[in-house]
């Protein structure tokens, strides 16, 4: 049974927390997110330096939280891919000097291994094997989860993830930063029969559409159409029907989604989906992937709301269970702003 301390900073959210196995004990998140909506989004050079300043006081935070001294910590993680590089330095050499002073294994993580087991942090019976759908803001990936480091990508977007679709259709609306509350928010007073739009289809070589890929640029591009069409119709001031057009754009982002997993599920024999990333949140695809899921005999989980955005005790779950296995990364480890979840476990030396 491991108890692990864990750092997250690889994009706005400075995050610590310590879990023992799959309990939490403690769970800090400072979200940089009030800086970041002036510009409209993550600015880099600004995120690394919170992070810098937050990172200490959110380590004595989680400690203090947790009631727990250095003596009872049995290993030091860090989220060190993907992400912004800048940003991931920051945890990764926090976690790093921890480990050295205390005389710790440091565990590297995966981000995306984070978000996957945010799942496990509820459901303690959950087992492998599983399928994920990942939806988040740089992210929107099927995964076939095997073992505790082992993963399969088996469909993902080929342009926009579904989260940075919400976030540009927000803005196009008016919106505020991020957009995917504030679309759920309107989506839930309005009409998702509205206005037809297309749910982003790829194209197979040998004919047909890929079953588990997904697009989501030409629904970007049908929104800007679409209230481009309703300005020449409606003059100023008269508002657009914005609850109209959130529950038309989220309806098709949920049905793309819903689709795919479920035939992903279906085809390779995966009962279980966990449902992980910002998106995973949205109210919509709670309601219809659960649903449209039990009527082919699969379960769907979804984290707690508070465990779909980025946070560390996600990171810390996955580092007790690679903990558990005998896997440690070498002080020397890097960070990288790209890494497919395939070369997860290239980031430790097994026993
Ligand atoms: O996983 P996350 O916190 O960060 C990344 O690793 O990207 O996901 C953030 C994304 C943002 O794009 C945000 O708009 C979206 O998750 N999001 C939502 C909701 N809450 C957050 N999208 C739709 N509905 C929501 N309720
Ligand atoms: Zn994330």
């Amino acid at each position: 049974m491991a108890t692990v301390l864990a750092i997250e900073t690889s994009c706005d959210e400075t995050a610590v927390a310590i879990v023992n196995n799959r309990q939490v004990l403690s769970n800090v998140v400072r979200s940089q997110v009030d800086t970041h909506r002036l510009y409209g989004g993550v600015v880099p050079e600004v995120a690394s330096r919170q992070h810098l300043e937050g990172v200490n006081p959110a380590i004595a935070q989680a400690l203090e939280e947790a009631g727990l001294g250095w003596d009872q910590v049995d290993a030091i993680a860090a989220t060190v891919a993907p992400g912004l590089v800048g940003a991931l330095l920051v945890g990764l050499m926090a976690g790093k000097s921890l480990a050295l002073v205390h005389n710790k294994p440091f565990l590297g993580v995966h981000h995306l291994e984070g978000h996957i087991y945010a799942t496990y942090l509820e459901q303690p019976a959950l087992e492998h094997p599983s399928l994920c759908l990942l939806v988040s803001g740089g992210h929107t990936s099927l995964i076939q989860v095997k073992a505790c480091g082992h993963y399969s990508t088996l469909g993902q977007t080929r342009d926009d993830a579904a989260g940075e679709a919400f976030d540009k259709v927000a803005r196009l609306l008016g919106l505020g930063y991020p957009g995917g509350p504030e679309i759920d928010r309107l989506a839930a007073q309005g009409n998702g029969q509205a206005f037809r739009l297309p749910e982003g289809q790829i194209s197979q070589p040998g004919g047909g559409y890929h079953p588990y890929d997904s697009s989501f640029s030409g629904l970007k591009t049908a929104m800007v159409r679409l209230t481009q069409t309703l300005r020449s119709q409606i003059p100023e001031p008269e508002p657009l029907p914005m609850a109209d057009l959130a529950a038309s754009f989220q309806g098709a982002v949920v049905r793309a989604l819903t689709k795919r997993a479920v035939a992903c599920g279906r085809d390779f024999g995966l009962e279980t989906i966990a449902v992980g990333g910002g998106v995973a949140a949205n109210r919509g695809l709670r309601q219809h992937l659960t649903a449209t899921a039990a009527a082919q005999g699969l379960r769907v989980l979804f984290p707690p709301l508070h465990l779909c955005t980025d946070n560390a005790a996600m990171i810390a779950c996955a580092a007790a269970d690679h903990w558990n296995q005998g896997h440690r990364s070498p002080l020397s480890l890097g960070v990288h702003s790209r890494m497919p979840l395939e070369r997860v476990m290239d980031l430790y030396e097994t026993p």
